[in-house]
C-alpha cells in the first residue's frame, strides 16, 4: 500500500490560523495538482478535527474519474451526520475505536483499535476494499501519527507565500522530538516552483 501525504502550508509551516480555524493556502495551480493526487488515488484519509474545522467534501472533482473511498478517522464516533463526507456522492468509510460503532448515514462504520483508531489496521482494511493508494490529507494530528509510524512514502507540501504567526497548527502535530536523535529525517526528492509558491516533494530517509 502506497501512502502519500500532501498539505498545503504558509511560510512558516502552519497549516491553519490560529485557533485551528481554515485557511485556504492553496492558490488555483496547486489546487489542480490536489485534484490531480486526488484521481490518482485510491482513498482519501482524514481525522476528525479536519471533518470538524474545514467540513470537506474530499471528493475528486476530475470529470470521469472513479471517486476515492473517503476515510474519517475518528475513534468517538463524532462526525456529523450532516458532514459532506456523508453526503453520498462518495464511499465513506469511518473508522473508529473498539466499541464505538454506530450508524453513519452513507458510509460504513469499521472498528479499528483499542481507544485510538490503529493506522496499521486501517491501511489493511483499505486493501482488503481494493485500495493501493492513499493519499492522507491532514490535519496535523493524523499526518504526525502517519509520520511517527514509518507509514509514509511520499511527503508533498506545497509553501503558499504567506506567514500565519504563532497560535496555529502546524504541518506536524503531536508529540515532537525531545532529543536531535529523534528528529524524522526526510530526503528531498524535488523542489519545483508551482503557481505563487514552492511544491516539496520529500521521501524517508536523509
Ligand atoms: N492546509 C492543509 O492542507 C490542511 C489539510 C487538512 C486540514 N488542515 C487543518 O488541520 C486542522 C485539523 O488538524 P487536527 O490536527 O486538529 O485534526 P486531524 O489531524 O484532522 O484529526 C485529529 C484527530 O483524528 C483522530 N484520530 C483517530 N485516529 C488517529 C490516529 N491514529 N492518529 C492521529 N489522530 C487520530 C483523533 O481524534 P479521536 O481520538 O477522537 O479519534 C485526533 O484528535 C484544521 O485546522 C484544518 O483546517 C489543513
Amino acid at each position: 500500500m502506497r501512502v502519500v501525504v500532501n498539505a498545503a502550508m504558509s511560510a512558516d509551516g502552519k497549516i491553519a490560523l490560529r485557533g485551528g480555524n481554515p485557511l485556504t493556502l492553496s492558490d488555483d495551480a496547486d489546487m489542480r495538482r490536489v485534484q490531480d493526487m486526488r484521481a490518482k488515488s485510491d482513498a482519501i484519509v482524514v481525522g476528525i478535527g479536519t471533518v470538524l474545522a474545514d467540513d470537506p467534501s474530499l471528493l475528486a472533482k476530475t470529470p470521469g474519474v472513479k471517486q476515492p473511498i473517503r476515510v474519517v478517522l475518528d475513534s468517538k464516533a463524532q462526525t456529523p451526520p450532516n458532514a459532506r463526507v456523508l453526503n453520498g456522492a462518495a464511499r465513506t468509510v469511518v473508522y473508529v475505536a473498539k466499541g464505538n460503532a454506530r450508524r453513519f448515514p452513507n458510509a460504513d462504520c469499521v472498528e479499528a483499535g483499542e481507544g485510538r483508531v490503529d493506522l496499521r489496521l486501517v491501511l489493511r482494511d483499505l486493501q482488503a476494499r481494493g485500495a493501493q493508494s492513499v493519499m492522507v490529507e491532514g490535519g496535523a494530528t493524523v499526518i504526525g501519527s502517519f509520520l511517527r509510524m514509518g507509514l509514509v512514502d511520499d511527503l508533498y507540501t506545497w509553501l503558499a507565500p504567506v506567514v500565519v504567526g504563532g497560535g496555529a497548527p502546524s504541518l506536524v502535530e503531536g508529540p515532537g522530538a525531545e532529543r536531535a536523535e529523534h528528529v524524522l529525517k526526510l530526503k528531498l526528492a524535488e523542489a519545483t516552483l508551482l503557481g505563487k509558491g514552492v511544491l516539496l516533494h520529500y521521501v524517508p530517509g536523509g
